[in-house]
């Protein structure tokens, strides 16, 4: 195993020497020091096994021999920690996969936005309404939404009820799984509203029985049950922006050799916070997860080629995730300089494509929402590119949500700007439907409707 990290040279907190974009201002420096030495006694969420097995599928994927689905809100809520809301997260999850998994002949590697996707980071450190400013609302790891002083005053204590709802959830995801609800023998365990009334639907149900039939004939001639060794796993990631957070759970791990964050198995850096000499990367360079980096159009060769330099020095593989997020316009524009210079370092890289955070934009009533039809042309000529590069587009990156809200337009059913009001419960940015989501994994997967029939026509 490389070392990478002089025990001398770095520490969870030797980040706080370099100056921290996006960090909370607390009133109170005290009851924060409390709330930082709770959170460092507390047991971890994850373990380091379980971080190396994600590097490990990672490494996998950079060859081109997985593909990567992570998706998730790009807000969680304290409010929405409820059995409902993870059990539908991860049921989209569960069916995204399967369908990928079966379009492109490749395990499929789900990483969940979720357990810990607390803390955002904002435009600008105010908000001002009818002439009135307040501290932006910064995620519920941090302060509250409703636009009163009291409530955006950032609050230490939230940092350990972040936690503390982070371990409930992946408690509760990992009870699941280990208790069978990710059987693929059983996939009706995960049908959501959608699959009763959708155009989909029909496909959806040929995929999952062409796999059950198939998983049985493989038991029958291993005398083997494939599902018990072919567990669905399933990781969580979220941005690693509130760095108090994330260094009060960094252990050193004797037997390993390394430090862990062990609040979550994937965190990545932000577009915001990738300044080279910023906290950020002084705090990610020590860590050993796997880790990603979102890149926009702001990135250029230069910078990447540093933060490589930086975060994977010793070119382990696994170890770095490139999200890119451009936008459908402009992808094609930016992204070959970068995969150019990327290949010149010789440092392995998962690519990524997020086509939700270029494509944001404003309805002529300001609310905040993504047009399908703008992701799926991101995603679709990311796959052209890297291929015309000679690179392999390992994974995607999506805010999804198992629910049937209305906060991005288009897709099957066609939503309008007018839908938006309906079911719209994003504190953030928009998310996909599950119904949307779907499409998209069938798109990715070549399965949309007209391949579909085709595929099943041809046998
Ligand atoms: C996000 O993933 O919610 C986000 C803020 O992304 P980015 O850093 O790419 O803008
Ligand atoms: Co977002």
């Amino acid at each position: 195993m490389s070392r990478t990290i002089d025990k001398a040279e770095w520490h969870p907190a030797s980040w706080q020497s370099r100056p921290a974009a996006q960090q909370a201002s607390y009133p109170d420096q005290a009851a924060l020091d409390r709330a930082v030495s709770d959170l460092s006694r507390l047991p971890p969420i994850v373990t380091s096994w379980e971080v190396d097995g994600l590097k490990d599928h990672i490494a996998r994927a950079q060859r081109g021999e997985a593909f990567v689905l992570q998706g998730g809100d790009c807000a969680e809520t304290f409010d929405e920690c409820t059995s409902e809301n993870i059990v539908a997260k991860l049921k989209i999850l569960l069916q995204m996969s399967l369908v990928m998994l079966y379009g492109l002949k490749k395990p499929v590697v789900r990483v969940g936005r979720m357990a810990g996707q607390y803390a955002k980071p904002r435009s600008a450190d105010t908000e001002t309404r009818d002439g009135r400013s307040l501290p932006s609302f910064r995620g519920d790891l941090v302060n509250r939404n409703p636009f009163t002083a009291e409530d955006r005053i950032p609050d230490p204590q939230m940092i350990l009820r972040g936690y503390e709802r982070a371990a409930l959830t992946l408690n509760f995801v990992r009870s699941l799984i280990d208790g069978g609800f990710a059987d693929l023998h059983h996939p009706e365990y995960w049908d959501l509203g959608w699959v009763g009334h959708s155009a989909m639907a029909d496909d959806y149900h040929e995929i999952v029985k062409s796999i059950s039939n198939s998983l049985d004939f493989l038991e029958t001639i291993s005398g083997a049950e494939v599902h018990k060794t072919q567990r669905a796993d399933i990781y969580a990631a979220h941005e690693g922006l509130h760095l108090l957070y994330e260094q009060s759970q960094t252990r050193y791990l004797d037997r390993r050799e390394r430090w862990y964050n062990l609040t979550t198995h994937f965190p990545w850096i932000g577009m915001r916070t990738a300044a080279i000499d910023g906290a950020h990367i002084e705090y990610f360079r020590g860590i050993a997860n796997p880790m990603g980096i979102k890149i926009g159009p702001g990135m250029t060769a230069e910078w990447l080629q540093e933060l490589i330099a930086a975060l994977n020095p010793n070119n382990e593989p696994g170890r770095l995730t490139l999200i890119h997020r451009f936008g459908a316009k402009t992808i094609e524009e930016f992204l070959p300089e970068l995969i150019t210079a990327v290949k010149e370092t010789g440092s392995p890289v998962l690519w990524v494509c997020d086509p939700m955070h270029g494509n944001t934009e404003s309805t002529s009533e300001g609310v905040k929402t993504r047009r399908f039809d703008n992701i799926v042309s991101e995603l679709e000529s990311a796959f052209r590119v890297h291929e015309s590069m000679g690179s392999y587009l390992g994974g995607v990156h999506l805010e999804l949500t198992g629910e049937n809200v209305t906060e991005c337009t288009g897709g099957a059913r066609g939503l309008t700007d007018g839908d938006l009001a309906r079911a719209y419960k994003s504190t953030v940015d928009p998310r996909l439907n599950y119904e949307q989501a779907m499409e998209v994994a069938m798109r990715i997967a070549g399965l949309h409707r007209e391949t579909a029939r085709v595929n099943r026509n041809g046998g």
